[in-house]
């Protein structure tokens, strides 16, 4: 089978497209022919040798995807051949081929296609535990929203108005801004001195939370927008990590400063389905919209990766086979 391999920590340009033996599904495992890929940011920062997850290469790319299962392992119940799953940690899914574990996989329900499925999972996930978990939105609040239009912006802003929450989103550009007011965002604005401006929108108060997945650039100016005893939700780092935090710029608003990752928060397979359940049925029942941004082939990868990188992109960019 075809599949990327992160040949060593580097540029784009260390992804290689090289013909593997297939995969069989161990115990408790699937064997899944995929068709659709995600391509995420946790992709670049391992293939960079950054962030969290680092595996030494050479090492199959990817985690993320939706296809059928081809072949069940001793001991799976909860599928068979020719069901469609999808999932979110899957080493190896930049590939026509992956072995998810069965706590891993989840089912597609019926009316959501298989790329609209992996252009979700991580994300949605994502976002559904930024606003319904970390710091739960209640009706009224006011919540900053940082890269709107991206891949967990667009889906985080309609969530955030699920729940009767006020969003005021930033975008780098006007043709964003309007992707950001289509998922529902009340008021869309720059990052140049966001902080302000959302202290003006609400009264001089300041939002009740900040969900920042840009890191370094937008860090202290979003600790500047929350109001007393707001929250600083840190899930990401797409401009780089922030600096060291000096615990005492928490004092004067008693603030609280988080920062989640998915592995906590959908920690076993009945979070996960749980949570998956909620953003599959509303994409079904046509309640949350999921935007693709991009379609690349399997061997274009790197292509996809750069574009994500590069600030360029909105939504959801997949890989297909
Ligand atoms: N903690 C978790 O569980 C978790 C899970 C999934 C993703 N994440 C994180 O969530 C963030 C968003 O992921 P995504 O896949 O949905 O990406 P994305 O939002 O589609 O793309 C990143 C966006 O960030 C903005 N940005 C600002 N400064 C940037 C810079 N220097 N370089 C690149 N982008 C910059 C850009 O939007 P503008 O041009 O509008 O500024 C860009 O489009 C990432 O930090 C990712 O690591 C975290």
């Amino acid at each position: 089978m075809r599949a990327i391999v992160v040949t060593e920590h580097g540029g784009p340009e260390v992804l290689d497209l090289q013909d593997r033996p297939d995969p069989s599904p161990g115990p408790g495992e699937l064997l899944v022919a995929v068709e659709a890929i995600g391509v995420n940011f946790r992709d670049v920062y391992e293939r960079e040798g950054k962030g969290t997850h680092v595996s030494e290469p050479p090492h199959p790319a990817g985690v993320e995807g939706a296809g059928t299962v081809s072949a069940v392992g001793e001991g799976v119940t909860r599928f068979a051949e020719g069901d469609r799953v999808v999932w979110s940690n899957a080493p190896g899914s930049y590939a026509e081929q992956v072995v998810v574990s069965e706590d891993a996989a989840v089912g597609v329900p019926d009316g959501v296609t298989s790329e609209t499925a992996a252009a979700a999972i991580l994300q949605g996930t994502t976002a559904h535990y930024l606003a319904v978990s970390t710091y739960p939105i209640q009706e009224g609040d006011w919540v900053i929203v940082h890269a709107a239009a991206g891949g967990v912006g667009l889906l985080l802003t309609q969530i955030a108005k699920r729940r009767g929450g006020r969003v005021i989103a930033t975008t780098s550009t006007e043709e964003k801004a309007a992707l950001a007011r289509g998922a529902g965002a009340d008021e869309t604005i720059g990052y140049d001195g966001f902080a302000e401006r959302a202290r003006e929108l609400t009264g001089g108060e300041g939002v009740h939370a900040v969900y920042d997945g840009i890191g370094a650039d937008t860090f202290d100016e979003s600790l500047a927008a929350l109001r007393p005893r707001g929250y600083m939700v840190l899930y990401g780092a797409a401009s780089g990590q922030p600096p060291p935090v000096e615990i005492k710029k928490l004092n004067a608003k008693s603030l609280f400063l988080t920062r989640p990752t998915l592995s906590n928060y959908g920690r076993d397979g009945d979070e996960l389905r749980m949570r998956a359940a909620d953003f599959l049925g509303w994409i079904a029942a046509g309640e949350l919209d999921v935007r693709i941004g991009g379609r690349y082939p399997l061997e274009d990868a790197a292509q996809a990766q750069a574009d994500l990188a590069s600030r360029a992109t909105t939504g959801k960019l997949l890989l297909t086979i």
